[in-house]
């Protein structure tokens, strides 16, 4: 598109993929207000386009993000904080996307950082990545929904020492205790397994793609008897999609290559 923005980078690498780089080098990509809405409008067009499948938000090599912009959160009071819903715009946008998202982590993911990332359906990163919620350090908590997937991906245990004692975590820690579906030993190695998830994503039905999403999900949410029905009724309602037909049609036909309508 001919938009151009001052925070983030937007490209589309391969068939189907689309990618957002934060792109705020000198402030190691602190998650300022303008960098958010710049986010946020650039995921909802991609999501919106018909030719994206999936969505990759990635860093730099040195840095995905160092947390909220502090800079701009030091003067913040509480009836500005609370009046605006401060952080809440965060959240909005990115964990409602239709297509599925890859956080590809390098360098640091601290506090909003390692939340943003944590708010992607598939987390990858390097070994050397470094995570961490150090916002006691600065005398606030994790703010944008980090007390909360932390202590579903990794424990309370591993959580709560985490976030009491602000200490950073690797990648290679963050994939050991499931925070990570994957840790690479480089930031090429990285970019190459974000893009080549991102592209098997991109070739499945939209639709069935979308129901995966969206019952993996709602797990986070409900109890398991529920989780289990719900599962089943989205189940049972692919059956009326024409993707059902088209993929177990090629199955029994031996067609490696099925032609989605979605
Ligand atoms: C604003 C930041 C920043 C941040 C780094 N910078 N992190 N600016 N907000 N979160 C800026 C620095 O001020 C500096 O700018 C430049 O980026 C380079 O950083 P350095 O500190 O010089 O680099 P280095 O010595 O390599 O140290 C890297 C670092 C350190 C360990 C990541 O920058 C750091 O501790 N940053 C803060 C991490 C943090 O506390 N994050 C949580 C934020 S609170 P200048 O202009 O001096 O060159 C949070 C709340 C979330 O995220 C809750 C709601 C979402």
């Amino acid at each position: 598109s001919a938009r151009t923005y001052e925070n983030i980078l937007v490209d589309k690498p391969v068939d189907g993929v689309g990618q957002v780089t934060l792109n705020r080098p000198k402030a190691l990509n602190a998650l300022s207000t303008p960098l958010f809405k710049e986010l946020n409008e650039a995921l909802q067009n991609l999501d919106d386009d018909p030719a994206i499948r999936a969505i990759i938000i990635a860093g730099s090599e040195r840095a995905f993000a160092a947390g909220a912009d502090i800079k701009e959160m030091k003067d913040l009071t509480f009836s500005r904080a609370y009046a605006t819903n401060f952080i809440q715009l965060w959240s909005t946008t990115i964990t409602n996307l239709n297509k599925p998202t890859i956080a590809a982590v390098s360098g640091y993911a601290l506090g909003g950082g390692c939340e943003l990332a944590m708010m992607a359906d598939i987390l990858y990163c390097t070994a050397d990545a470094k995570f961490g919620q150090p916002e006691i350090k600065l005398g606030v908590i994790p703010g944008a929904g980090g007390s909360q997937r932390l202590t579903r991906a990794v424990g309370k245990a591993k959580a709560m020492e985490i976030i009491l004692t602000g200490k950073t975590f690797s990648g290679e820690e963050a994939e050991k205790w499931g925070l990570a579906a994957k840790s690479f030993s480089n930031f090429e190695g990285l970019m190459n397994g974000a893009k080549e998830t991102a592209s098997i994503i991109a070739g499945h039905s939209m639709l069935a793609t979308k129901a995966a999403k969206e019952v993996v999900n709602q797990s986070q949410e409900l109890a398991l008897g529920e989780g289990v029905k719900f599962e089943r009724r989205l189940f049972h309602a692919l059956f009326g999609s024409q993707d059902q037909k088209v993929g177990m049609e090629a199955f029994a036909n031996k067609d490696k290559d099925p032609k989605w309508t979605h």
